[in-house]
């Protein structure tokens, strides 16, 4: 017979909120991400409000994308702000030296962005170039896009079309400045992070800028203890960590077509995010015991060869029921997490990596995983509730992960909504849970699975998956007991 699983899901009052920002999304200037993605110009014939395409518009709004991460990513410290403003046709190009050598015309710039971030509702959250830029430069930005007195660069704004400040809170001080963003060291990165931040003056009341620092790669544990270690607090808003599920950077893949060693491998990856995030966040709480610092994993997702036929700088890949798998696993270890991990987005929100839109010219679809952070928005900003449970185990290959993952977490409404994944590619998996402590009488469930791991939305089938109801959960004598098919992603909602 097959076994049950018990989950105790626990009220505690001392239990963090869940930061919305934690489902926040990034979209760098790579690849069809910006333009030919996002951006189509105001003289396209596809749909659009100031040359952004109203269906992806539409769809952002639908998701509550929280925060929004721009403009890299590597792109990031490459780019010259003052390049992107003024009348478009007088902007300068820009060679997009690490995605595709494409040469950009500066069309989508500061405005654009900050503009659609009003539009969407959604904070931004700037990405500083450190590596090629200036202080005097970021320090200029920071007062170009928040300072509401007189000064230089509020004039400018204002010639350029905008009176009021936007108000930017989130400020990225680099980016990857182990790698792409300057090939630094810790030690030398901390030094320059303090002299940058120091310009970053909070010139409009943000009720703060957030100053992040450029994160550790995965598990260099070195980099983290020495920006915390080398950076006053009060000059710390954040510390990123960059993380992607990949199996082999030599040989990543393909998106669609994978075998269960390569699916295996792909989840041992992404599960490994438990493990850098505590071991980060251990760092973090000796430096930094009153927890004011955020770990924000800037950047996390599936990465996997290209589609064949595109270009190989632009990243782009198919998202099958493997990423949804990935997304519902990852999001279940933030909010876990939520007291330390206050931040994180998802690469890239369109075109790039594990996106949750598509677009093929006046096409759009949306992606299993995007219908996975739909789901889970309703842990936004509600009160974790901690979980405790053995997980049976996904053997593949002698190999072992946990097969089952889960949150949980109360709305201000009272509501609990407890989400699950079944990551075992062959097994179905039986959960009870108590639920007398949780005040609820009533479940109602949604699913996203499908027949195929490698299952994915097409432009010709653009709902192959979506969730749907799921009607096998039974809430009966104080508990709930519902059977988790095979890389399915399942959230329960109880009520009184
Ligand atoms: O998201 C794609 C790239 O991955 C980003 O530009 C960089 O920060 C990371 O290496």
């Amino acid at each position: 017979a097959q076994s049950v699983t018990q989950v105790t899901v626990k009220t505690d009052a001392a239990a963090p909120v869940i930061s919305r920002h934690i489902y926040g999304h990034f979209a760098e200037h790579l690849g069809r991400c910006i333009y030919n993605g996002i951006y189509v110009g105001d003289t396209s014939r596809i749909a659009n409000t100031n040359g952004v395409r109203n269906d992806i518009i539409k769809a952002l709004k639908e998701l509550k994308i929280p925060n929004l991460r721009w403009p890299g990513g590597c792109f990031a410290d490459t780019y010259h702000w003052k390049d992107g403003i003024g009348p478009k046709n007088e902007r300068p190009t820009i060679v997009n030296k690490w995605w595709g050598g494409v040469t950009e015309d500066n069309s989508f710039g500061t405005h654009d962005f900050l503009n659609l971030c009003e539009v969407l509702e959604t904070e931004p959250y700037l990405a500083g170039n450190m590596g090629s830029g200036t202080v005097q430069e970021l320090a200029d930005w920071v007062q170009y896009t928040n300072f509401g007195g007189k000064s230089p660069m509020s004039d400018l704004r204002a010639r350029n079309g905008r009176k009021e400040p936007w108000k930017v809170k989130y400020w990225g001080v680099g980016n990857e400045a182990w790698g792409c963003g300057g090939n630094m060291t810790a030690e030398y990165y901390a030094g320059e992070y303090r002299k940058y931040a120091t310009f970053m003056a909070d010139w409009e009341n943000t009720g703060g800028l957030v100053r992040i620092a450029s994160g550790a790669n995965s598990a260099d544990y070195h980099w983290t203890e020495t920006i915390m270690k080398g950076v006053p607090i009060n000059m710390l808003g954040g510390v990123a960590l960059h993380h992607y599920s990949v199996i082999d950077w030599a040989k990543k893949g393909d998106g669609v077509d994978f075998t269960e060693d390569i699916y295996f491998r792909t989840m041992q990856s992404a599960l490994k995010m438990e493990e850098l995030v505590t071991k980060h966040s251990a760092i973090m709480d000796k430096y930094d015991p009153d927890n004011k610092v955020a770990l924000v994993v800037d950047e996390w997702g599936g990465w996997y060869e290209v589609e064949k036929g595109t270009n190989p700088g632009f990243l782009y890949q198919q998202n099958t029921m493997r990423d949804a798998v990935l997304a519902g696993a990852t999001l279940n270890i933030f909010n876990n997490h939520a007291k330390r991990v206050r931040m994180a987005n998802l690469a890239q929100v369109v075109n790039v990596l594990q996106a949750v839109i598509l677009t093929d010219k006046a096409k759009m679809i949306l992606t299993p995983t995007y219908h996975i952070l739909k789901m889970y928005a309703v842990h936004q900003d509600a009160q974790l509730l901690p979980v405790e449970f053995t997980s049976p185990e996904y053997v593949y290959d002698n190999q072992k992960l946990p097969a089952v993952s889960v949150s949980a977490s109360k709305d201000q409404a009272g509501r609990v909504h407890i989400s699950l994944v079944n990551i075992d590619s062959k097994k179905p998996q039986t959960i009870e849970i108590p639920v007398q402590n949780l005040g609820i009488g009533k479940a109602t469930a949604t699913i996203v699975t499908s027949g195929k791991l490698q299952d994915h939305n097409t432009f010709d089938t653009p709902d192959k998956i979506k969730p749907v109801d799921f009607q096998k959960v039974d809430l009966k004598k104080g508990t709930l007991r519902l059977t988790l098919p095979p890389f399915s992603v399942v959230m329960v909602e109880g009520t009184k």
